[in-house]
């Protein structure tokens, strides 16, 4: 961990203006710096740095901050990446804290193995370029398959000669250890018959070579490619699994295309290298690949930190589609949205990218990419047609997916998609999927009683199993309360004016506090927390914001027991990511600041409620399925909060 002194002196010493100048071209503009937006492409400067205030904003993605978020959101960096950066540029030195001796030297032996990659990534690539047997084989190889000496230039790519040992020598003279390069993999040593080290020799030999790269940019491995079309040797090697090299939390082309995909919000995923580096040559420059194995879930997330999108590129054939089912449930569980475009029968993303244009390729791209579940949904229909059996197998499948999808409205829209791709009623799917999360829950159950004999705290069924949406609803109520508790909004209230039709009602603008407003209707619907250290924080915060007319957060902090105060520090801390998007609090001007803190306080109470009525329904439904009596009543009570859930959605919509 980074000490707290560190991080005092970088934000002491660290000016907005200078860092954010190493990317973005700024000029004067009064007491401000203007400049063009890093975020978007635009053509008038949108984007603002105040010195005196040390912030920036850039008004056309509505993004603004500190130094720290500025390279959080341009970079991509973690918190502490962020501050590491930033100790570099001003010569910090950083003070680590709770680091044991041990630590330490395995921190150093990271560096060490990074630092060594990016020397043999210098060297391969300068004998791809410069040396004889580089220019006549890798470099008219790669010649040959169409890339530019631009396309080289920026993936770094390399040669490794047919020698035995070239590379490793060479290292062993400029000094580095033989034990970190036996620890890269670049350099292989065996032992002989009699039990001792025979010479060291290289691991890529007669090969061209792809560095793989963090997504700082960093050396983690290579990808190596035989240029002969010998069956019998493997046609990539790759970097065996080191300490900085780990197969599946790694992405190839993730470092070239992270800025791309989040200014895109979409990332394409590919299955090779060769795929990556042809889409980025001619224009599309938001890919990357998993090098031919699925995808992981610490790949998605990877990518989930710049973009809720993804889209699956796949080879038009059968296997290739039933390759692009599997998986998807762990990126759909993950929030993400995902497409599909599958290539005509015998292309690949690399063949067809080089046969087409930038604006054939981008219309393809665009022409083709169908959501994924209506796309499982429409092949499975299509295969299942005449075959009942087959069907019902496959609506299992495709709630699975669905299932699968963290967002109620979203699963909700695709439930009724589906019943019409399918030609099944809309409750039949419903009923499945409540089956399924029922059974879902159970299994989680069953696993938590195996791994953890001690937790004794039962807790209702149907609660925990989406306990992570309440859990973060409730959490964004209480940090709307202690960010902005007394702050005095125009709220709508929608009134009806005839009792009884739903439909008949006005809109009229009342003034509240903050915390007024979420009091109120909660109350109203009863609604409470289910963390008991909410509900208990909740009460607090309530409590005070209702006493003190001038409501102190230090105070209140001070006043409350150690566990909440954590939870409220935790929420101010966490402020820092949450003023990326709503800069409150920050002194940047916002036209209708008013507005967005009554936005965000009517949709999240309205969230809430939309998901504790989901719950209601799909338990009642569970009820339909289980019990024989009392059916009518039950569909009575599923009909009124259906009616409820209409009138919740209706809102939902005006405030989104
Ligand atoms: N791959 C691998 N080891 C292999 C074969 C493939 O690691 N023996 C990975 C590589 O990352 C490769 C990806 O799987 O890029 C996809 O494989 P393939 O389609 O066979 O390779 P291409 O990238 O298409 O390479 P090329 O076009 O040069 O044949
Ligand atoms: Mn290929």
């Amino acid at each position: 961990m980074i000490s707290r002194t560190t991080i005092d002196s970088v934000f002491e010493t660290a000016r907005v203006e200078e860092v954010i100048g190493d990317f973005v071209q700024l000029k004067r503009a009064g007491s401000n710096l203007k400049g063009l937006s890093p975020f978007t492409d635009e053509r008038t400067p949108s984007f603002m740095v105040s010195p005196s205030k040390q912030i920036w904003k850039d008004f056309s993605s509505g993004k603004g901050g500190n130094v720290v978020s500025f390279l959080m959101e341009h970079e991509h960096f973690t918190y502490p990446e962020a501050i590491r950066y930033l100790a570099k540029k001003y010569g910090i030195e950083i003070e680590e804290t709770e680091q044991s001796s041990e630590e330490k030297e395995q921190a150093n032996e990271r560096e060490s193995l990074y630092v060594l990659n990016e020397f043999a990534k210098n060297y391969f690539h300068t004998k791809l370029t410069t040396s004889e047997d580089g220019i006549a084989i890798g470099l008219s190889y790669f010649k040959e398959r169409g890339f530019t000496p631009e396309t080289i230039k920026t993936f770094e790519l390399g040669y490794a000669s047919n020698a035995w040992s070239d590379f490793t020598d060479h290292a062993l003279e400029k000094g580095y250890k033989l034990e970190y390069l036996e620890k890269t993999g670049l350099t292989i040593v065996r032992e002989n018959q009699a039990g001792q080290s025979s010479n060291p020799i290289d691991r890529f030999r007669g090969r061209v070579l792809f560095p793989i790269k963090s997504l700082s940019g960093r050396t983690l491995g290579f990808g190596g490619r035989i240029l002969t079309t010998d069956k019998k040797t493997a046609k990539y090697l790759n970097s065996p699994e080191s300490e900085i090299y780990h197969k599946s939390k790694i992405l190839y082309g993730i470092y070239e295309a992270k800025q791309e995909i989040s200014k895109a919000d979409n990332c394409f995923l590919v299955e090779g290298y060769t795929d990556v580096i042809q889409f980025h040559q001619r224009g599309i420059k938001n890919v990357v690949s998993s090098s031919g194995t699925a995808l992981t879930p610490e790949q998605i997330r990877l990518i989930n930190r710049l973009t809720k999108n993804i889209t699956l590129l796949f080879d038009g054939d059968a296997a290739g589609v039933r390759a692009a089912f599997r998986g998807v449930d762990l990126i759909l569980e993950q929030g993400m949205n995902v497409k599909i475009v599958t290539f005509p029968e015998g292309e690949d993303p690399d063949s067809f990218a080089r046969k087409h244009s930038l604006e054939e390729l981008s219309e393809f791209l665009a022409e083709n990419a169908r959501d994924f579940i209506a796309f499982k949904a429409n092949s499975l229909a299509e295969e299942s047609k005449n075959d009942p059996v087959r069907k019902a197998e496959t609506i299992h499948d495709i709630i699975q997916s669905i299932s699968k999808i963290p967002d109620l409205v979203k699963r909700e829209v695709y439930v009724r998609e589906c019943a019409r791709i399918m030609e099944v009623s809309e409750e039949v799917l419903f009923g499945t999927l409540a089956q399924l999360l029922q059974k879902e829950y159970r299994e989680s159950q069953k696993q938590k009683k195996q791994t953890q004999p001690f937790q004794v705290v039962p807790k209702e069924e149907h609660e925990v199993q989406e306990v992570d949406v309440q859990y973060e609803l409730e959490q964004k109520i209480l940090n709307l309360l202690i960010l902005y508790g007394t702050k005095v909004v125009n709220f709508e209230d929608w009134v009806l004016t005839d009792e009884q039709d739903q439909n008949s009602y006005e809109v009229q603008n009342t003034t509240y506090k903050v915390f007024e407003k979420i009091y109120l209707d909660l109350q109203e619907d009863e609604v409470a927390f289910s963390n008991p250290e909410f509900k208990e924080l909740y009460a607090e915060l309530v409590k005070h914001l209702a006493q003190s007319s001038d409501f102190e957060i230090m105070t209140f902090i001070n006043s409350i027991p150690p566990n909440l105060a954590q939870i409220v520090s935790a929420s101010l801390m966490d402020e820092e990511r949450y003023t990326l998007h709503n800069w409150e609090g920050k002194g940047i001007a916002v036209i209708h600041k008013e507005d967005v803190v009554s936005q965000l306080v009517t949709q999240t109470i309205l969230s809430l409620r939309w998901h504790l009525i989901n719950k209601q329904i799909d338990e009642l439904s569970k009820d339909i399925n289980d019990s024989d009596e009392d059916k009518d009543e039950i569909l009575e009570e599923i009909m009124n909060y259906w009616r409820l859930r209409q009138m919740v959605a209706k809102k939902l919509h005006r405030v989104i």
